[in-house]
C-alpha cells in the first residue's frame, strides 16, 4: 500500500529512532514513531477531499525528548495523575516518581513515552505494532509486563489504537494515547471554535494538584456539558472553579457509556475545512485538555505551538482510580490479559 520505514534521528543515547507510515489510498496517513509510540502526524481530508496534518508534534526524536507536552504519545502503564505519586496493590505500598509536585504525572520518566519499542509492520493489516516488556518494578510498579501497542489506518480512515498487555503479579494498566488534534492543521492557532459533542453526563472534579476529589458530578447546568454541540471556546472562560483551577478544560469525563464495548463517545468538528472526528473507546472516562499548559512550543514545519493550539482526547480509567474505590479500577491481575481499544475516525 506503499507504507515504508524512514529514520528519525538519533536520541541522546545515540539510538535511531523510526517513522513508520501507513497510508490508506483514501487521503489519510498516519506517522508513528519507535520513540514512545508516538503519533507523529495524520494527513486528513477535508470537506473537498484536500489532506492536511492534523496533530501536533515536532520534526526531531530529539524534540519528543525534551518536549513536556507528550505530543501524540503512548501514555503507560498509568496515564494521568497518581496523588502522592503512590499506590497500593495487595496491601503493598508501591512508590511511583514524584515528577509533578508531590503527584506522578503519566508514569514519570521511565513512562511509556520516553522508551524505543520494538516495532513490527502488519502490511496485510496495514499496522505497525510496537511491543515492550517492563521489568518488575519499572516506574515503581509491580510485575513484568508484557505490553503491545497496535496502531491501525482503516480502509474507513479510521485511526485505531489496540493496546494488550498481560502480567506476571498484579499491576497497574491506564494507558492512552496524548495526540493533541487542530482539525484546520497542526499550525492553525486556537482550537476554541472547534464544535464538540461529548457523551458524558458527568465528570470527575479536581481539588490540590488536580487530583480528582472522588466525586462524579452530573455537567448539567454547568460549562462541563457538551450534551448538546457547542465550541469549545463557548464557556471555557466561564466564572467556573474547576475551569479556573485548569486554565480552561482539563478533566475526566465520565462517558455514558451503555456497554463494555467500543462505542461513539465523542465528535469533534471545524467548519472552515469541514473536517469531523469521531472519538471510539471501550474505556469509562476521557480526559478532555485543551493544551491550556503549552507555554510555546517550536513544532512541524517551523510551527509555533502556544495555549489552546491543540485538544486531546485522551481515553482512560478514571484519574487516580487505584486509591479512589469508587471509581472503576485500572488494576490489572497477574496472569489476566488487559485489552482496551480507542479509535479516531476522520469524516
Ligand atoms: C494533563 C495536563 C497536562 C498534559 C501534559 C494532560 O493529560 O491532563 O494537565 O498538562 O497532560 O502533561
Amino acid at each position: 500500500m506503499g507504507n515504508k520505514v524512514s529514520e528519525f534521528g538519533k536520541t541522546s543515547k545515540g539510538k535511531i529512532a523510526h517513522i513508520y507510515t501507513l497510508v490508506n489510498g483514501k487521503g489519510m496517513a498516519l506517522e508513528v514513531t519507535d520513540y514512545g509510540a508516538t503519533m507523529v502526524s495524520i494527513l486528513a481530508p477535508d470537506a473537498k477531499g484536500r489532506s492536511k496534518d492534523v496533530l501536533l508534534g515536532y520534526d526531531d526524536v530529539q524534540d519528543y525528548e525534551q518536549g513536556t507536552c507528550y505530543f501524540g504519545a503512548i501514555i503507560g502503564r498509568n496515564g494521568n495523575r497518581t496523588k502522592d505519586a503512590q499506590v497500593v496493590i495487595d496491601g503493598h505500598v508501591y512508590q511511583m516518581e514524584k515528577n509533578e509536585g508531590e503527584n506522578n504525572l503519566h508514569s514519570g520518566s521511565e513512562g511509556y513515552s520516553n522508551i524505543i519499542w520494538d516495532a513490527s509492520v502488519d502490511e496485510d493489516g496495514n499496522s505497525v505494532s510496537f511491543h515492550h516488556v517492563g521489568a518488575d518494578g519499572e516506574q515503581g510498579l509491580p510485575g513484568t509486563f508484557d505490553i503491545t501497542v497496535t496502531y491501525t489506518l482503516t480502509m474507513e480512515n479510521e485511526v485505531k489504537i489496540h493496546y494488550e498487555g498481560i502480567s506476571d503479579k498484579d499491576t497497574i494498566a491506564n494507558m492512552t494515547n496524548h495526540g493533541y488534534y487542530n482539525l484546520a492543521g497542526h499550525a492553525a492557532g486556537k482550537i476554541e471554535d472547534h464544535i464538540l459533542w461529548l457523551d458524558a453526563d458527568a465528570f470527575t472534579p479536581v481539588g490540590q494538584g488536580m487530583i480528582p476529589t472522588g466525586e462524579i458530578l452530573p455537567v448539567e447546568g454547568t460549562p462541563m456539558d457538551f450534551r448538546a454541540a457547542k465550541s469549545i471556546g463557548a464557556d471555557i472562560e466561564a466564572d467556573y472553579e474547576q475551569l479556573k483551577i485548569a486554565g480552561g478544560y482539563d478533566h475526566n469525563f465520565a462517558l455514558d457509556k451503555k456497554t463494555k464495548g467500543v462505542e461513539k463517545v465523542a465528535e469533534v468538528s471545524e467548519s472552515t475545512s469541514g473536517r469531523t472526528m469521531e472519538v471510539y473507546t471501550d474505556l469509562p472516562g476521557m480526559q478532555l485538555y485543551t493544551g491550556n499548559f503549552i507555554v510555546k512550543e517550536e513544532g512541524k514545519e517551523g510551527a509555533e505551538y502556544t495555549k489552546r493550539n491543540g485538544v486531546c482526547f485522551e481515553t482512560q480509567y478514571f484519574p487516580n482510580s487505584i486509591n479512589i474505590p469508587s471509581f472503576e479500577s485500572c488494576l490489572l491481575k497477574a496472569g489476566d490479559t488487559f485489552t482496551s481499544t480507542t479509535i479516531y475516525k476522520f469524516c
